[in-house]
């Protein structure tokens, strides 16, 4: 199905508004392969009647599935691995020391997508300082999208995702086997709450966070809004906390509010003293 230049441009302007999210602007192949299924799934024989579909209509739930099909949900467990290596041998013994008098911990993973990002932060948890398990531990993953967050809180995953990225020790220790699919099992599921959390929006209440992965989201806002997130990301940390970004994003000439932690590869930031 192919999209008319009016269409595409509504189509940007609607991910833009809703979710922030940047289509440049010869990018009409993306619209045309992610927005096609879903024009055929709700029962248009093409994209210009499903925009009009759209235009006529302020009810929600057509536009967030445009919106949803448009986000880029690629992830993996322990992705680039040297984030969760700093995180398992810097970060968490460091917080356990800091925090032992309080025995409290914060963790916010911002943009979680189908659960691997959380999750493997959980089986480090579990693994290396289960000490923290009998902490008050506020553990919540976020995504803007409905469907990856059913996705996380289901805790199922195929035979392909669990190959990328999980060695078969954590495998075998934290997931059953379902059919053709890999069920996380409950004690790691609830450790995390789920929330849908725009960033784009105001942020919701959240506790003030000792530790915030926020990676591979940034990437697909304007200059302004990631200006925006940082910002609301800088309220509610606290003052020795740890953010972590992705391998393509910086706070450089965003926010000099922040300083680079000097780990290879980890994309780690603290606020500045
Ligand atoms: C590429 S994935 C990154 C997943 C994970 N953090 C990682 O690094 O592997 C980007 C995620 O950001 C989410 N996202 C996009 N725009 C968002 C927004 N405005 N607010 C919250 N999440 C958003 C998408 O739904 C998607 O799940």
């Amino acid at each position: 199905m192919s999209v008319t230049p009016n269409d595409f441009n509504y189509i940007r302007q609607l991910l833009l508004d809703r979710a922030a999210i940047v289509i440049e602007e010869n990018k009409e192949y993306l619209v045309e392969s992610r927005i096609g299924p879903v024009a055929k799934n709700e029962g248009y024989d093409s994209i210009e009647k499903l925009v009009q579909a759209l235009r006529n209509n302020s009810n929600n739930g057509l536009h967030n599935k445009v919106v949803e099909a448009l986000t880029t949900n690629e992830t993996s467990f322990f992705r680039d691995v040297q984030p969760f290596e700093t995180l398992k041998t810097l970060v968490l013994p460091e917080m356990l020391k800091e925090r032992k008098t309080k025995r409290e911990l914060n963790i916010w993973c911002g943009a979680s997508s189908s659960g691997q990002e959380p999750y493997s932060i959980a089986m480090i948890i579990k693994e290396n300082f289960p000490l923290l398990l009998d902490w008050k531990l506020n553990f919540i993953a976020s995504d803007i999208s409905t469907e990856m967050l059913n996705r996380c809180r289901s805790g199922e995953f195929s035979q392909l995702e669990v190959n990328r990225g999980l060695s078969a020790p954590l495998l075998i220790k934290y997931f059953e086997k379902d059919g053709l699919r890999w069920s996380i099992k409950k004690e790691l599921r609830e450790m995390v709450e789920f929330k849908q959390i725009n960033l784009a929006e105001t942020f919701p209440y959240l506790p003030k966070m000792d530790i915030i992965f926020m990676r591979n989201v940034l990437i697909y806002f304007d200059i302004e809004m990631k200006k925006k997130i940082l910002k609301q990301l800088r309220s509610i940390m606290q003052p020795d906390s740890y953010l972590f970004l992705g391998a393509a994003e910086t706070t450089l000439n965003l926010d000099e509010s922040y300083a680079r932690v000097d780990v290879k590869y980890s994309g780690c930031y603290r606020l500045k003293g």
